[in-house]
């Protein structure tokens, strides 16, 4: 069975308000139109074009990753018919099923395709289209049937502005998804015309046109409507997300993880979780977050593209972006954790502590108001309360290494690069600017003075210059 794909995508999404295109809008964490070339995927197309125009580049910058796509610009943008018929250069010789898809319309499944698909093939129309009964039709083309002969054939869609009041009362929709013969349907779509409210050529006239050529239409009605929702407005877009994260969550809760309170919860699509996981309330887990079974993620924490080991503990209100966490570590609270932060099994990373490029070794501890950047702490090694690396000489990023066992007294700072050996003792207070060896200590601060009297002598000097005056 020969199938390709067509995405349109060069709309302006001129209800978004928007300077972005709006298939980039992000619905649950990925640009809308990611979800529908994943559902296009499933059907193992021979070939997959989008149709772009409207901010054209940054369409095809931001679905470069993906190989296979064949792209065809569309300018200016003259309706979805147009859309389409800028496809012809690509599949003008081909045969077999054409898939249409809006980008648009992030929703569907891969099950309904393959229904709409079946049955287009079975049939053997020259369109099928995908169909929906709503409660509240607003907006979309409405499907008009010929009331005669059994079954109702399909007669026309009507797009709302064109509709009758009559027509407006009908609740069967347009999902805008279709699947077409591809033999002779360029020919038949050049004869679609832009007699309506808008002046553009429209797709789903294609309906009218094959019954006039004799050709019959069929229709496939999906079972949940919610599937075909297509994405306008800001509100839409916002609605289309909540529908996604509640099925994400869902899936998730299935699969053994309790989440406190989904509704304000933020999951993303590709965020895998293990069993026993407790996600507390206004939790963010993004990207490609992986996240190990047993683990409790307390409120306010945000992970990004990080991977979390089995029984960690995130404290409430972390932030971790491209970050490991081991198993049994625990981060938090307000800990922040970025790109290559790597806090190794059974470590502890506390309040208002910083980590970026680092290791911090099994069992190692850095508890509170620190900074440890581009450094390699060993195991079991205690970081002090505001322990500071000096990463940073005005021109390079610098080393520091922390060997296994060392001990750090509070308030150090380290002018990288700088090792501290196994086992070793930095005095409280101490700017390491050479090496440490291992089981040394290491003080840097001055012998202390005591001067006796000295706040007597102070008053007694203010008691005189007010007396004077
Ligand atoms: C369209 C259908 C409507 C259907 C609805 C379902 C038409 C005329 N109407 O309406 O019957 O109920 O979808 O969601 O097709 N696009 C282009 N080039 C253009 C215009 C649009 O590529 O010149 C793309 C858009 O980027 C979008 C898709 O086509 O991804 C649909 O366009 P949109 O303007 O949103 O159509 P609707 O008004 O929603
Ligand atoms: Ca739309």
């Amino acid at each position: 069975m020969d199938v390709h794909v067509v995405i349109l995508a060069a709309g302006k999404g001129t209800r978004m308000k928007s300077a972005i295109p709006k298939v980039l809008h992000r619905v649950a964490g990925l640009p809308m139109i990611e979800y529908v070339l994943a559902t296009a995927a499933s059907l193992r197309p021979l070939s997959t074009t989008v149709v772009v125009g409207h901010e054209a580049d940054s369409v095809r910058n931001t679905l470069s990753r993906h190989s296979g796509l064949t792209f065809v610009a569309q300018k200016p943008q003259l309706g979805t018919g147009h859309a389409l018929l800028q496809a012809e250069p690509v599949l003008r010789h081909q045969h077999g099923t054409l898939v249409l898809l809006s980008g648009d319309v992030p929703l569907l499944t891969e099950r309904t395709l393959d229904t709409l698909l079946t049955h287009h093939i079975r049939s053997g129309a020259a369109a099928t289209v995908l169909t929906a009964e709503v409660p509240d039709p607003t907006g979309y083309g409405r499907i008009i049937r010929v009331a005669a002969p059994a079954g109702r054939p399909l007669a026309n869609i009507v797009e709302e502005r064109d509709a009758t009041l009559e027509q407006r009362t009908i609740r069967e929709i347009n999902s805008g998804v279709y699947a077409f013969a591809l033999d002779g349907l360029f020919d038949t779509l050049h004869h679609i015309g832009t007699e309506n409210a808008q002046r553009e050529y429209y797709l789903p006239d294609i309906v009218r046109v094959f019954r006039n050529e004799g050709r019959a239409a069929e229709s496939v009605a999906v079972a949940d409507a919610n599937e075909i929702r297509g994405i306008n407005s800001r509100s839409e877009l916002a609605a289309v997300s909540r529908i996604m994260r509640t099925e994400k969550n869902e899936s998730l809760m299935e699969a053994g993880v309790t989440i406190e309170d989904p509704a304000t919860v933020y999951i993303d699509r590709d965020v895998t979780i293990g069993p026993d996981t407790v996600i507390h309330p206004g939790v963010s887990l993004e990207g490609a977050t992986t996240i190990g079974s047993g683990c409790e993620i307390y409120s306010g924490v945000r992970i990004t593209n990080s991977q979390i080991g089995d029984g960690a503990i995130i404290l409430d209100h972390s932030v971790l972006v491209e970050a490991r966490v081991g198993n049994h570590a625990r981060i938090g609270p307000f800990a922040r954790l970025r790109k290559n932060a790597d806090v190794r099994e059974g470590a502890h990373v506390g309040n208002f502590v910083e980590m970026k490029n680092t290791v911090l070794g099994p069992r190692s501890k850095a508890m509170h108001l620190t900074y440890l950047g581009d450094s390699r702490i060993g195991e079991n090694v205690n970081i002090g309360a505001g322990t500071i690396t000096c990463n940073y000489d005005g021109e390079k990023k610098q080393a520091t290494i922390i060997e296994d066992g060392a001990f750090i007294g509070s308030d150090s700072q380290f002018i990288a690069p700088v090792t501290v050996g196994k086992n070793a003792y930095v005095g409280t207070g101490t700017t390491v600017r050479e090496d440490v060896p291992a089981e040394a200590l290491a003080v840097s601060a001055g012998k202390q003075r005591n001067i006796e009297g000295w706040v007597a002598e102070r008053r007694k000097k203010r008691e005189r210059v007010t007396t004077e005056k």
